[in-house]
């Protein structure tokens, strides 16, 4: 390595041992991972926790603004070492954004299908950016995956949904970012969930690092959907299913069983919470924290203040949040709030009478 090399960072590299890689696969990486774990203030004071800490694992700062990024880079590279020269996904967008850059990357091909008028604008920009061939259908994501599914059947087509399990070993691995930062799993772990693709990962992860004797414990797994669109919670998948947080507008989740079985394992719940509870939670955590992430990332925040309203945490505690996707990525909903803007004129005593000074 030259003396200016810059040192690869991405969770391949630095989780090698524990994914399905060798020496022979080629590695598409952005530098992905590493994301700051945000201890939270304003929460707990607001809250009344006075003996429980709360974190905010923030995934917005991956490369193209998502989790998804981690498996991606897992996903694209075991496509390459296959020898595959297209990939294709549904998504609710961030799927979509993430594929699309790592295909470019490496130059593959990348089809994303995604529901027409659904998608936040920053992800759709993303997908163009990018370079993927960008097909929107009259249709909701659970119908862009089953299409995707048939396309992709013959295998000339690699699928990098998170029914690809190479997206699921990618994702375990903000588990064990967690588990370093804190020297230990924290007690609670609180995720949206949508296609649950993430929720069954992060349990993997915690299971196999405990194993690797990482940790000596396992957190309690809190899931949250969207109240419109709560099939886990329900029982029963949603024909229509509806929130503001489109990222999961999802009604069919493909790995169902998966989050049901980090709920049982775990002793944890999976809950619904409203849009307008999450909408409350979106503007806390840029408000108040300042953070900002997007709407489906307010999920947990929003099922954290449910849960500790009804003194559900125990003292001495610590709670991780995964803050899934940025802010940015929704400029519609941001700016959806009649924010007052001040125009003024160009002059000193305008600034000074606007400021009060
Ligand atoms: N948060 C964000 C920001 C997401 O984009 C997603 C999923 C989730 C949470 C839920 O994660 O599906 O693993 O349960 N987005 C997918 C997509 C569906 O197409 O970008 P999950």
């Amino acid at each position: 390595m030259s003396k200016h090399a810059v040192k690869k960072t991405g969770i391949i590299e630095r989780f090698r041992e524990y994914l399905p890689v060798t020496d022979k696969t080629p590695i598409v990486s952005l530098n992905e991972g590493n994301t700051p774990l945000i201890p939270a203030e304003a929460l707990p004071a607001e809250l009344g926790l006075k003996n429980v800490r709360i974190y905010y694992k923030f995934e917005g700062l991956n490369p193209t603004g998502s989790f998804k990024d981690r498996g991606m880079t897992m996903a694209i590279s075991k496509a390459v070492e296959a020898g595959s020269k297209a990939v294709m996904c549904a998504s609710t967008g961030n799927t979509s954004a993430s594929a699309a850059a790592y295909a470019t990357r490496c130059g593959l091909k990348c089809y994303v299908l995604i529901p027409e008028g659904k998608i936040a604008k920053g992800k759709l920009l993303q997908a163009f950016r990018y370079g993927a061939k960008t097909l929107m259908i009259r249709g909701n994501f659970d119908q862009a995956l089953e299409l995707v599914k048939e396309v992709t059947g013959d295998g000339k087509i690699t699928l990098v949904n998170s029914i690809n399990p190479y997206r699921i070993e990618g994702q375990k691995t903000a588990a064990f970012e967690i588990v370093d930062d804190l020297g230990d799993a924290p007690e609670y772990h609180a995720i949206p969930v949508g296609n649950a693709g993430n929720i069954t990962a992060y349990w993997k992860g915690y299971k196999e690092y405990k194993k690797a004797g990482k940790s000596g414990t396992l957190p309690q797994m809190l899931g949250f959907q969207a109240a419109g669109s709560a099939p886990i919670v329900l029982g029963h998948p949603v024909a229509k299913p509806e929130t503001i947080a489109t990222a999961i507008r999802i009604g069919n989740p493909a790995s169902w069983q998966g989050a049901v079985a980090a709920r049982d394992e775990s002793g944890g719940l999976i809950d619904m919470v409203t849009d307008e509870e999450i909408t409350k939670a979106y503007r806390f955590l840029a408000e108040r924290e300042g953070v900002f992430a997007e709407p489906a990332s307010a999920a947990p925040v929003a099922g954290v203040i449910r849960l500790a309203q009804r003194n559900y945490f125990k003292e001495g505690s610590r709670i991780v949040i995964t803050l899934t996707g940025a802010g940015l990525k929704d400029p519609d909903f941001a700016l959806s709030f009649n924010d007052p803007v001040y125009t003024i004129e160009a002059d000193l005593d305008a600034v000074k009478e606007a400021v009060g000074s």
